[in-house]
């Protein structure tokens, strides 16, 4: 990975902004469940998950964190479906990740009242967060508020202009990274962005946006109707017995894992959080049944986004331990079903 050295200041602490480890790999989990923006470009914006007041208590937190270190996720993030800061105990979770030794990212607007939220997104970053991406679409209000809708853009560079001022004073340790979602019409305001943040000595990254912000994604409803269109007329296309090991595996189930609030695991990050989609509680899922559960489903096995890969070796070693849990406990049912009393 590529380490960026930033401007020095004489007198000050100089931080260092590196990129996450391992990048690919991640479990995503939402702590409350809601934004405060409406983007176009995003199903929490167009409310196809509408929010609500949920909030995942500490002590879930921490068994879930357990469980995601001992099957060996390199990284956690804070965030799916959600804008993190607007968690004011936010702060709270973090030493969770740290005690692990996993890397611990976050991802927000950071277009939040700087007067209400500042202190709380601050603590939260001195707390120990790793990495923070800061999410914007345009530099002028003008530009940025048509895929950020209800969004500030001031108030981003005010929060950046106070994280900037405490990581110079060396309390806040966090590589901050402005993450430009480039779409057609916004690639004229990128410069702008690479010169605040060169100025301030954070990161920055223009990477190419999905969708079009003119046209919006479907709400809730019509996608459920999607959902339950496609799962009618798709069968899982996946025997086991002919397909023991498959050729190739979607990489956001093989090397993701999407968690909402509650604790409830959904087919994959790319999707909303839709109750067809729910695969169960990751606390009481196996990872290999989980591995499965997600790779057969029906919705998945007819889906055409192109994010399939080649297996590794270490997914093929997944795969055939899920197959021979599944064939050992399906055997074990049997048996036992055979020794009933009639
Ligand atoms: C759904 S957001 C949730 C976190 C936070 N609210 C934010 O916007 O950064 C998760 C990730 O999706 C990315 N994202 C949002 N809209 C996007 C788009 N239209 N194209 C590509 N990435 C997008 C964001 O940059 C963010 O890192
Ligand atoms: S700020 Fe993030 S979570 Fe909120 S609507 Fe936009 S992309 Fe979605
Ligand atoms: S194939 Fe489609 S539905 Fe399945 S995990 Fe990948 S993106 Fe999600």
């Amino acid at each position: 990975m590529t380490y960026i050295k930033v401007p020095t200041e004489k007198s000050e602490a100089i931080p260092e902004i590196r990129s996450p480890r391992n990048g690919d790999i991640h479990v995503d989990i939402d702590i409350i469940d809601r934004c405060n923006l409406q983007c176009p470009t995003c199903w929490r914006g167009v409310a196809a998950l509408p929010n609500t007041s949920e909030l995942m208590p500490l002590a879930r937190f921490q068994e879930i964190v357990n469980k995601i270190h001992a099957e060996g996720y390199p990284n956690l993030a804070l965030i799916n479906w959600t804008e993190p800061f607007l968690c004011t105990t936010l702060h709270e979770y973090i030493p969770a990740i740290r005690e692990t030794g996993m890397d611990s990212w976050l991802s927000s607007n950071l277009s939040l009242s700087p007067k209400e939220y500042l202190q709380s997104i601050l603590r939260t970053l001195e707390a120990g967060v790793d990495i923070l991406f800061v999410s914007v679409s345009g530099f002028t209000q003008e530009i940025y508020e048509i895929n950020h809708k209800l969004g500030k853009v001031d108030w981003i560079r005010t929060n950046l202009e106070g994280i900037a001022q405490e990581m110079r004073a060396g309390r806040i340790k966090t590589s901050v990274w402005v993450r430009y979602l480039e779409f057609p019409y916004n690639s004229h305001e990128k410069q702008p962005w690479a010169e605040f943040c060169k100025s301030l000595g954070i990161g920055f990254n223009a990477v190419p946006a999905h969708g079009d912000p003119r046209i919006p994604l479907p709400s809730e409803k019509t996608f459920n109707q999607h959902v339950e269109d496609r799962l009618q007329q798709t069968e899982s296309q996946i025997t086991p017995e002919q397909n023991p090991i498959p050729q190739k595996v979607c990489s956001l189930i093989a090397d993701r894992v999407a968690i909402d609030a509650k604790g409830d695991v959904y087919l994959c990050c790319a999707y909303p959080n839709s109750e067809k989609l729910r695969i169960g509680a990751y606390v009481d899922l196996d990872e290999h049944e989980l591995l499965l559960r997600r790779h057969e489903h029906p919705f998945c096995t007819s889906c055409t986004i192109d994010a399939r890969r080649d297996l590794n070796s270490k997914d093929q070693d997944r795969f055939r331990k899920a197959r021979e849990q599944r064939l050992s406990q399906s055997e074990a049912s049997i048996s036992l079903t055979k020794r009933k009393p009639t």
